[in-house]
């Protein structure tokens, strides 16, 4: 089996390292393409046996699944230059939620998905976002799970949900270390506890943290409750966040979909342009 992937940016490159470190595929099986092709090749260094495509075409004749790891507004050229080189037995996988499945069907022959990946799938954990194509076979989307399975938990998703699914497990990463960051920072501000200790203690518990909710039978409600006694000083200070975090995270959610359909937009435009009337 051999597999492409088209773009080598943060997620192309988080995909390969993952898979190759968890053991789901050797380099050798993999065929790689960059516009700047010094990151491909820098990558093949790292991993002998890893091929670097001459160009986007190549990577995909030589893959039975190539991986499109490029941003929305990048689309349109990767499809056009591959489009007249795809087979209807090989499957395209998209890891970017405003481009519309229907609409990579209408661009490519091939069979489609939508797996959304997250950073935390370079530890091989966190979920992946699985929205089936309709071309896709019952053995294609069972290969499909099991290959992301090795390095996530795929969850299955409605491809309308893909936005707000994305928010809480791809997105989320770093807007909790940016709490995270806040915390630590307001800390040494208040008590100057140096920043380094500041950072460590959190970094620390946010691992914890993550160990309870997986492996330690705790809910984020349970978990609460349990470190919060009455009348103890966690309680205090969940009370306080509860009067005042609520309408930020409803903000972010509202800013994140603001984003997505004016992407989404953008996406549509570039790839089916409105042919102007004289
Ligand atoms: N970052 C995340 O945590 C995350 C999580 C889930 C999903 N995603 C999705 O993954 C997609 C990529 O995100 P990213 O963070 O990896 O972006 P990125 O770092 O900008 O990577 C995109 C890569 O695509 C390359 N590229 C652009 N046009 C190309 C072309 N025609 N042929 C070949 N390569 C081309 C770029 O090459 P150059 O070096 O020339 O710029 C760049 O290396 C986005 O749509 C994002 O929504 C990201």
């Amino acid at each position: 089996m051999t597999y492409g992937f088209i773009g080598i940016g943060n997620m192309g490159r988080t995909l390969i390292e993952a898979f190759i470190e968890a053991g789901t595929c050797k380099p050798s099986e993999l065929i790689i393409h960059n516009r700047t092709k010094n990151k491909a090749e820098q990558l093949a260094k790292t991993y002998p046996g890893l091929r670097v495509a001459s160009d986007n075409r190549e990577t995909v004749r030589e893959s039975s699944v190539f991986f499109l790891c490029v941003k929305p507004g990048e689309f349109r050229n990767v499809l056009q230059e591959i489009r007249d080189v795809t087979q209807s037995d090989q499957i395209a996988v998209s890891i970017t939620s405003p481009v519309m499945i229907s609409d990579l069907e209408a661009w490519l022959s091939c069979r489609i998905a939508k797996i959304i990946p997250s950073i935390a799938n370079r530890v091989c954990a966190g979920n992946s976002l699985f929205v089936p194509g309709t071309r896709l076979t019952k053995e294609d989307e069972t290969y499909l799970w099991d290959l992301f399975r090795t390095i996530s938990q795929p969850i299955l998703v409605d491809e309308q949900h893909t936005r707000v699914a994305s928010d809480l497990a791809s997105c989320s990463p770093a807007f909790l270390a940016c709490l995270m960051e806040k915390l630590a920072d307001a800390a040494v501000e208040e008590t100057q506890l140096p920043r380094e200790t500041a950072l460590s203690l959190v970094t620390q518990m946010a691992h914890g943290l993550g160990q309870l909710l997986t492996k330690g039978n705790f809910t984020l409600k349970s978990l609460q409750e349990h470190v919060a006694v009455p009348g103890g000083i966690t309680r205090e200070g969940l009370n306080l966040l509860n009067r005042n975090t609520g309408p930020v995270f409803n903000e972010l959610i509202r800013l994140t979909h603001a984003k997505y359909e004016n992407d989404i937009q953008k996406v549509q435009n570039s790839l089916f342009p409105k042919v102007k009337n004289n």
